[in-house]
């Protein structure tokens, strides 16, 4: 192997060839920029102008974009040095670096050519996701780009242990990787791992705090600076940049300013500061997060301003610096009086956020989350996504399983975050449906729509738990979600797999076809025994883990059924409803607005209707709750049942007794929990609606 070129990260790249020639046998030379390419099966080189290898004559079928020319690769490279300092400051708005990378397969032997260290680093992997298959097969030249610039995990771990929330708020993982306790680890090791392992999936932005910024958390914009630069420096040799949450009323709270109003000279002075120091001390910092006027965190609203007044005064300050602002969408009223049906939360972030389309500062980020309420298993997207063309939005998933299993469950997202990604905003069949052949995702789809400038963000699942997500399969999420970033088009059952055979090489056929079939379905699973029809909630208020139908039915935060013995569902048509359906752009509104056209997995999001309607597969609401709940149980027993029977071939070549005892106690514990609670849910909710609607089973089976 050789690796040819200069550039921080071609060093984490020698550094890692360098291991696996140690552990694994094979040699491998470091060149000196400038030198010739020696002769070598693979070799991993930045383009140089005067060696640089002629531009391909045409485009092979898998090129991964419809142009190939040194040209695009090389534009827009800026090298990162150790310190992290920039080549040039970045203008605001301005794309990252060049991310992409050249493969060519010549008769066995494998070229890996890049403009920048960065897309080195994302071939190197390329290649060793790709393994022996790398160096095998017909002649090809492939070129790799991600599909957009902005790949972002976000954390939601607190320094200071919270009352309630813990040490990560929604953490389902054990403790935090950064935090212990009151204070930012010294060790980083875990951190270190995490960057390279986040790194092979693409990501290349991660936020270290959450978005609720308590007292101690505000701090790290200030006294803890110097170890914010610590976790900068672990993310670093791995093309990661760093971002803070931070609170809007900090120039109260850490400034000893009398006021946090936007337009307030002396708040955007002290703002102007802060970033100042924090560029000071680590050059290629990210930027803020910021979740304001929402859920208690303060925001601009105390002082008679809007969110783009708030956004726009800390895009200022960071501009100079080539920093970003996330601005979270995720706003509403939570105080709400649950007997006054005309509020509704599903409308609240477009009735924010869409007139201010056009006012944002180029170098903010509205970051909305995927569906208008939050985080279900089921919810259409976000017509927030689509109501904003003049302003760069992110599209927000969820790693971290808050309402679909917290880790006990074992539910792959892939599936979901797909169809989302998919979704496209000029209909189901549109012509501007992805084309599969280059992988470019349809101008109206949400990929589409958030690729060009906001790009994708989602809550990460890691914790310092010995599995790192608690659920050993949790991790098929955390690498799915990498995965889509860089290409949103990507199979998401092809990615399972491919997460499968990296994460268990060389295991048994049986074992690979247990882990396939628990996880291939199960989101559509877990969809069937909680909250059916896209209804949403039904979970115990606060922790949001378990059955609860009533819990939020008569509380002031939005999320609500409203069955009675007649019927189900939130009436949000345009007709007779909250008029939420009419936000959509056509033919969504019509089709959402119609009992007819609407879709079964939404109905109840859209509509109430009573336990008898018909649904467009033939059966009534009633039967369908009935029904999804019995199978969801079943499918399930066969998920224990496909483990059990895999138990005995864990370990042998691929893993050690040791590693498989710890394994199948995991994830045996794991299901027979998931189970339990399956049972739960399928009883409580069959008995509820048995007992609003006395309708029995067309199957008699048992109903308490
Ligand atoms: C959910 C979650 C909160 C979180 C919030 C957010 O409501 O339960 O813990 O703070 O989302 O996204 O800000």
């Amino acid at each position: 192997m050789a690796i040819r070129g200069d550039g921080a990260l071609v060093g984490t790249v020698a550094a890692e060839v360098a291991a696996a020639t140690a552990a694994h046998g094979g040699s491998f030379s470091r060149l000196e920029s400038g030198s010739g390419v020696a002769d070598a099966d693979l070799v991993l080189t930045i383009i140089e102008d005067d060696a640089g290898p002629q531009p391909a004559a045409a485009p092979a079928p898998g090129d991964h974009a419809t142009t190939d020319d040194n040209a695009i690769l090389r534009g827009g490279c800026v090298p990162i040095t150790r310190d992290g300092v920039v080549g040039e400051p970045e203008a605001a708005g301005e794309p990252e670096a060049d991310e992409s990378f050249r493969l060519s397969r010549d008769d066995g032997s494998v070229v890996v050519e890049a403009a920048c260290d960065r897309g080195l680093l994302y071939g190197f992997f390329h290649v060793v996701r790709l393994g022996e298959a790398a160096f095998s097969g017909p002649d090809l030249v492939e070129r790799h780009a991600p599909a957009t610039a902005m790949r972002m995990l976000d954390h939601w771990d607190n320094v200071a242990v919270h009352a309630v929330m813990g040490q990560v708020e929604r953490g389902y993982a054990g403790g935090s990787i950064f935090y212990d306790d009151g204070a930012v680890r010294a060790d980083l090791s875990r951190v270190e791992a995490y960057a390279r392992l986040l790194a092979s999936t693409g990501i290349n932005r991660v936020a270290i705090n959450n978005v609720n910024v308590h007292a101690r958390e505000a701090r790290l914009l200030t006294d803890d600076l110097p170890h914010v630069a610590r976790i900068a420096a672990a993310f670093r040799p791995w093309g990661i940049r760093v971002h803070l949450s931070v609170s809007f009323a900090a120039p109260m709270t850490l400034g000893g300013l009398d006021t946090s109003d936007p337009l307030d000279p002396a708040v955007a002075d002290w703002w102007r500061d802060a970033a100042d120091r924090v560029w000071a001390q680590i050059p290629d910092f990210g930027g803020f997060v910021v979740k304001a006027d929402s859920e208690g965190q303060p925001g601009p609203f105390a002082y008679g301003r809007d969110h783009a007044d708030g956004a726009n005064m800390l895009a200022e300050a960071v501009a100079p610096h080539g920093g970003l602002v996330h601005w979270r969408a995720f706003v509403y009223d939570h105080r709400q009086d649950w007997r006054d049906r005309s509020t509704d939360r599903a409308r609240a972030a477009h009735d924010h956020f869409a007139p201010l389309d056009g006012r944002f500062a180029e170098n903010v980020i509205v970051q909305v989350k995927y569906g208008p309420m939050d985080f279900q298993v089921r919810e259409p997207a976000s017509p927030v996504l689509a109501a904003m063309p003049r302003t760069r939005v992110a599209l927000e998933l969820q790693v971290t399983q808050e309402y679909t299993g917290q880790q006990k469950h074992a539910v792959y997202l892939g599936r979901q975050w797909s169809e989302i990604l998919d979704f496209d905003f000029t209909g189901p069949d549109s012509d501007g449906d992805a084309d599969s052949a280059s992988r470019i995702p349809s101008p109206t789809s949400v990929a589409g729509i958030v690729a060009p400038s906001g790009g994708i963000v989602a809550v990460s699942n890691v914790g310092d738990d010995e599995f790192w997500t608690g659920h050993p399969f949790a991790q098929a999420n955390l690498y799915a979600y990498g995965r889509l970033t860089w290409d949103p088009a990507a199979d998401a059952v092809g990615l399972l797999d491919e997460w499968i055979s990296l994460t268990f090489p060389g295991a048994p056929a049986d074992v690979v076809d247990a882990l396939h079939t628990i996880l291939d379905e199960s989101w559509e699973t877990y969809e069937r025994y909680t909250s059916p029809l896209g209804v949403g909630f039904m979970v115990r208020p606060g922790h949001h883990y378990g059955p609860d139908v009533d819990g939020y039915e008569y509380t002031p935060w939005g999320t609500y059924h409203f069955a009675d013995r007649d019927g189900i569902g939130v009436d949000r048509t345009v007709a007779t409803g909250t008029g939420y359906a009419g936000l959509y752009p056509e033919p969504w509104a019509s089709v959402y607005e119609s009992l007819e056209t609407c879709p079964d997995e939404l109905l109840l999001f859209f509509h109430h209707v009573p336990y008898t309607h018909v649904l467009r597969s033939g059966k009534t609401v009633i039967q369908h709750i009935y029904d999804t709940h019995f199978e969801g149980v079943e499918r399930v027993e066969e998920f224990v049942a496909a483990w059990e029977r895999v138990l005995g071939s864990l370990s042998g070549d691929a893993m050690s007794d040791d590693d498989a005892a710890r394994l199948a106690g995991r994830v045996s514990e794991r299901l027979a929990e998931q189970r339990r609670s399956a049972i739960e849910w399928r009883d409580q909710i069959n008995t509820y609606f048995y007992r609003k609607s006395g309708i029995p089973d067309e199957q008699g089976r048992t109903i308490f």
